[in-house]
């Protein structure tokens, strides 16, 4: 039987596009669910927007329009998002759709039948001006601690106090200006501090389903403690889940001008996305689950995870669950949480406004949505914690792990089986090859163990390991070597049936991160991608089509610039830029019938040959070059003494950070241009040139790769 899985993401306010930590908790969950999806498990996978509370309604009537526009307008515009960097969600809907009205009273009616719910007097802030009750964010005043002036009415940003509105000196309404008034109003609430709620969250959040950082936190709240300051921390309080009109969200049943707070029915906006999605005769399409979604949700295998950032813990281990169970319905299977993703180095993102990654911006440089898929997941967990989306390790990671190590494997071995072999596999295999590839297919549990706990950083670390031992393969073997006698073709054949077999393997493990790249190979090799199982060997390629370019420096510069006409903030985050302005990249014309990509250059006479000076060259010390996402600065031994025969060595700077690691390249020898008249460069002085080859069509034949040469030569000899 296929494990059923209903999983959502956190439901994002709709008062602004998506930012890059939203995309980065939908790759998340995206990934998670396309695994799940190749392992056979039934999915439903949905998101919504929240809609309600009055900061939404506040934007609304400042821009203009009906709440009702405003979140409309903001839902039409998160297909681009979601479709551009591959997230797959069933259904995206909403918290304000009649399904959400329905359930979120529906819940609360259940709720109220079991006792949980109380209506209690309290006072309140109102705006006499606006004739409203006033949220805790829109009052502001003197901070009682510290007197810092314009603190909001929760706590203060200056010394950090936490206080009741009614503590502010001198409050004032942050949307008219005036002088609030304190107001009786009768609230609801949910008793969570009722000895049932207590013990039913205690037994939930501690039972061991929880990350356990998430679980050690969450105990603190049940505890009654004395705080550093003196003050007591109660233990569970009961939660106040009624907002007074006007307010834009769901009316409370049988009273009137009462309305649910925001987090009430944000939750239950999971369940109306899935309703809907029920509706539509989603499942039924899909799997042939013809269930209406009640009995889907009440049936005892049906699995229910939420991803969400860890901002957002309380309203889904405690309120949640508390709201389920005490209405009589099941509780989430887990609530896997997240930490926050930080944009070179920058402080978090405003939950409303993205800083540093703007992710259309992205797109629409035409960088490809799979390098953040991969980078995201490379740095992913399964624990609650930050991550750093850092341009010039960004372009490093994706360039050298899926162009150099996974994209290297089809491109080397492919053009060969085209040309040779009519594109036909060999069925046989060397031993070596057979050991190879037996490694790769024990991997397939391993790596399935960690998508399931969320270990990504982990998965593809394991994926990339392998793909060095198929490239450590293919230079023992050298298909390229073995090309040049025809009595090595069978040879020639197998190995690289070994190379396209070792790459449709990783191709699978790859595919819940990479789905784009996936489906190109699946064209590429003729096997159906969609499974985790491996079908069997390969047994023909289609020629090969390119399957991804490298990450360009100048792509990051663009990313990064800041829109025109905007001043850089005084201390904004350090760029992943080399220059201020966008480099402009010569382009090479590309001609595809020409070796490498271009003609060959007009004839010279060996006299002009001869004034350029080759020589061999040590790389002593090798470093990335601060400020610069092209250049490594590479120290050269080429054999020269001073005048006092001391050994010389000379400072060349390389446009090869793209491709290499510093420490990749120390102790290697390579060859340069030793007569060439040094450069001034912003970075300092370029006494020479290293040789690297690559394709003039960097579309097709991405990389970048610096010359060696073979063993016996010395630094300084000649090269001619
Ligand atoms: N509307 C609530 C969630 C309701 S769920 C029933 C909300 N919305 S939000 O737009 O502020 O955040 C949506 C999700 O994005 C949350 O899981 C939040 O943690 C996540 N992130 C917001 N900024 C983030 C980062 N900088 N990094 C990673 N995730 C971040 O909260
Ligand atoms: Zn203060």
């Amino acid at each position: 039987m296929p494990r059923q899985l209903f999983v959502t993401t956190a439901l994002p306010y709709a008062n602004g596009n998506f930012h890059i930590g939203h995309i980065m908790e939908y790759i998340q969950a995206d990934t998670w669910v396309r695994f799940q999806r190749m392992r056979g498990s039934h999915v439903n996978f949905v998101g919504a927007d929240d809609t309600h509370g009055a900061p939404i309604m506040i934007a609304a009537e400042k821009a203009g329009k009906t709440p009702q526009q405003f979140v409309a307008d903001i839902a039409a515009g998160r297909k681009p998002y979601l479709d551009g960097f591959h997230i797959a969600f069933d259904n995206w809907h909403s918290t304000d759709a009649p399904e959400n009205h329905a359930l979120a009273k529906q819940i609360y009616l259940d709720l109220k039948k079991t006792g949980l719910i109380e209506s209690r007097t309290i006072e309140q802030f109102f705006d006499p001006q606006k004739n409203m009750f006033l949220p805790d964010r829109f009052i502001k005043g003197e901070c009682p601690k510290c007197h810092a002036k314009d603190q909001y009415g929760d706590n203060c940003e200056s010394c950090g106090a936490v206080y009741a509105p009614t503590d502010l000196i001198n409050p004032f309404s942050a949307l008219s200006g005036a002088k609030p008034e304190l107001k009786s109003s009768e609230h609801f609430f949910f008793k969570l501090s009722d000895p049932r709620c207590v013990a039913f969250l205690e037994k939930w959040t501690q039972d061991g389903k929880l990350q356990p950082e998430v679980a050690n936190k969450i105990k603190e709240w049940f505890t009654i403690r004395t705080n550093p300051d003196g003050s007591k921390s109660e233990g569970l309080g009961d939660w106040d889940i009624s907002r007074d009109a006007p307010y834009f969200g769901i009316e409370i049943p049988d009273a009137p001008g009462k309305y649910f707070y925001v987090w009430l029915d944000a939750p239950v906006g999971y369940l109306a996305s899935l309703k809907n999605w029920f509706d539509q005769g989603g499942p039924k399409a899909r799997f042939g689950d013809a269930r209406s979604f009640e009995a889907y949700m009440a049936a005892a295998d049906t699995e229910q995870y939420h991803f969400i950032g860890k901002d957002i813990v309380t309203f889904h281990t405690l309120f949640w669950p508390a709201m389920l169970h005490f209405s009589g319905r099941k509780t989430p299977d887990n609530v896997f949480v997240h930490g926050f993703l930080t944009v070179n180095n920058g402080e978090k993102m405003s939950k409303s406004r993205g800083t540093g990654l703007d992710p259309l911006k992205y797109l629409s440089l035409k960088m490809n949505p799979e390098w953040l898929r991969y980078y995201l997941a490379a740095k992913l967990s399964g624990r609650n914690e930050d991550i750093d989306f850092n341009a010039e390790d960004f372009m490093l990671r994706v360039n050298s792990d899926l162009i150099g190590k996974f994209v290297n494997i089809a491109s080397r071995a492919a053009g060969f089986l085209t040309k040779r072999f009519e594109g036909q596999l060999s069925p046989a295999c060397d031993p070596q090859g057979q050991v190879l590839l037996d490694e790769i297919a024990a991997a397939s549990e391993p790596l399935a163990a960690l998508y399931e706990a969320r270990e990504f950083g982990k998965a593809t670390r394991d994926i990339m390991a392998l793909a060095d031992k198929v490239n450590a393969y293919t230079d023992v073997f050298k298909p390229w070597d073995l090309a040049k006698d025809p009595a090595n073709n069978q040879a020639l054949h197998q190995v690289c049936s070994v190379l396209i077999n070792a790459f449709a393997m990783l191709t699978r493990y790859l595919a819940p991160v990479l789905p784009g790249v996936a489906q190109s190979v699946q064209a590429f090799v003729g096997s159906d991608m969609s499974t985790w199982q491996h079908p069997g060997p390969v047994q023909r390629i289609a020629p090969y089509q390119h399957l991804m370019q490298r990450v360009l420096p100048e792509q990051l510069e663009a990313l990064f610039e800041p829109p025109a006409g905007t001043e850089p903030e005084k201390d904004a985050p350090k760029k992943g830029a080399d220059a201020k302005k966008p480099a402009k990249k010569e382009a090479t014309p590309v001609d595809p019938n020409a070796p490498g990509g271009e003609a060959i250059a007009p004839t010279i006479g060996i006299e002009d040959f001869a004034k350029i000076d080759l020589r061999i060259a040590k790389i002593l010390a090798c470093e990335a070059v601060e400020g610069s996402t092209k250049l490594l600065r590479l120290t050269l031994d080429v054999g020269e003494k001073d005048a006092n025969g001391q050994p010389q060595t000379r400072n060349v700077f390389s446009g090869i950070a793209s491709m290499y690691q510093p420490a990749d390249l120390v102790g290697k020898l390579t060859v340069m241009v030793a007569n060439l008249a040094p450069r001034k460069m912003k970075f300092g002085l370029s006494e020479g040139m290293v040789l690297a080859a690559s394709h003039a069509d960097e579309g097709t034949q991405p990389g970048i790769h610096v010359l060696q040469p073979w063993p016996g030569a010395q630094p300084g000899m000649r090269v001619s």
